[in-house]
């Protein structure tokens, strides 16, 4: 099932968003003209990634400080290890996409 996130030009590549959908809550990241979404919880100690602080590809967690690649949900900080579960979003027409 195809579910619509809303519009690429309504989301910010300076910021993170929290979307809900399919039971499931997620944090929708902007890079560029791609889009990637990765789980809210961090997997350090569950706090919403969608307050981080997002760098370029890099969005870091409000509550610690841990670092994830977005296009991964990898974490940067190998020696803490651990990732988010990431999910396969695309851009058509202007509309994110979710295949789930
Ligand atoms: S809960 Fe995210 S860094 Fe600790």
């Amino acid at each position: 099932m195809t579910h619509n996130l809303g519009r690429l030009e309504d989301l910010s590549a300076a910021e993170p968003k929290l979307v809900e959908v399919d039971g499931l809550r997620l944090v929708l990241v902007r890079v560029g003209d791609e889009v990637h979404a990765l789980d809210e919880m961090c997997a350090h100690q569950g706090g919403p990634l969608s307050e981080g602080k997002l760098s370029g590809a890099r969005l870091t967690c409000p509550w610690h400080g841990w670092m994830f690649d977005v296009r991964t949900g990898q974490c940067l900080m190998p020696t803490r290890g651990g990732s988010v579960p990431s999910y396969p979003v695309r851009v058509e027409n202007g509309d994110i996409l979710l295949e789930r």
